[in-house]
């Protein structure tokens, strides 16, 4: 089953390879599991794809899954690759697409618009990541955004489009702590900024309502701070939410 983000705000817990073993996995999906029927969000868990395979298959929870990151390939003689449609069939119903971590190592704008196809093609919501590695003062980093974004957007058909989500991820405010994060001036002018170009592929209201995520050193500090006012529709939390005490304190802080 497919469930699909509606209108409460959205937290995502990329796990990426910090959990490494089941035992940890099933104790923060179960966290996580209590936390989503206590509060009023709605918590998808992006955990190593083995993990995701054992957690989501016969899944009747709140809670949806995501993969980190789909095959550029369809299948076949791929040694090593994980296609779309093998994390729709364990049961992800969203797919990380084009984290920074993932283009560091080799993804383009290229190899994102057909991975983000490959996870439309199999009814997964991608998560398409984009942002800067620095800001200069002339707002050159605007033209980076925009380049993410028109270079996927434009491939997609109208329907497409409005099934993506936008997780905006500066990369100098990644894995650093919440000091270091980007503020809440600053990211309500840079989610203003996605939703003008969004605009030149989506008509009137879609552009407004296409969620877009924050991600980067959210931790408990910062998150209703950057929540409020922003315009962000949720987060895309990386190293804040695989600690259990630290990923609740962030549900209840953002609840
Ligand atoms: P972080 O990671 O929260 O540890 O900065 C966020 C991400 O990379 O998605």
């Amino acid at each position: 089953m497919v469930l699909r983000y509606t209108s409460s705000m959205l937290i995502v817990a990329n796990w990426k390879a910090y959990v490494d073993d089941l035992k940890r996995a099933k104790a923060l999906f179960a966290l996580s599991k209590r936390l989503a029927l206590r509060n009023k969000l709605t918590i998808v868990l992006a955990p190593p794809a083995p993990l995701l395979g054992v957690l989501a298959i016969g899944n009747a929870s709140k809670i949806a899954f995501a993969a980190q990151d789909v095959s550029v390939t369809t299948g076949g003689a791929h040694t090593g690759e994980t296609i779309a449609s093998t994390f729709a069939s364990v049961g992800a119903s969203y797919a990380i697409i084009g984290h920074s971590e993932r283009r560091a190592l080799g993804d383009t704008n290229h190899s994102v618009s057909e991975k983000l196809s490959h996870a439309l093609a199999h009814g997964l919501t991608p998560i398409l990541c984009v942002g800067e590695q620095d800001r200069d003062g002339e707002g050159r980093y605007l033209n980076t955004l925009r380049i993410e974004l028109a270079s996927v957007f434009s491939g997609l058909s109208l329907k497409e489009r409005k099934s993506v989500i936008v997780a905006y991820e500066p990369l100098w405010a990644i894995n650093k702590t919440s000091a270091a994060a980007i503020d809440v001036r600053d990211l309500s002018e840079t989610v203003a900024y996605i939703r003008k170009v969004l605009s030149e592929f989506l008509p009137g209201k879609s552009a407004q309502d296409l969620p877009i995520l924050y991600g980067g050193s959210v931790e408990p500090a910062n998150i209703r701070g950057l929540a409020g006012g922003s315009g962000v529709d949720g987060f895309l939390v990386g190293h804040a939410s695989v600690d259990p005490e630290t990923f609740t304190a962030l549900v209840v802080a953002l609840a």
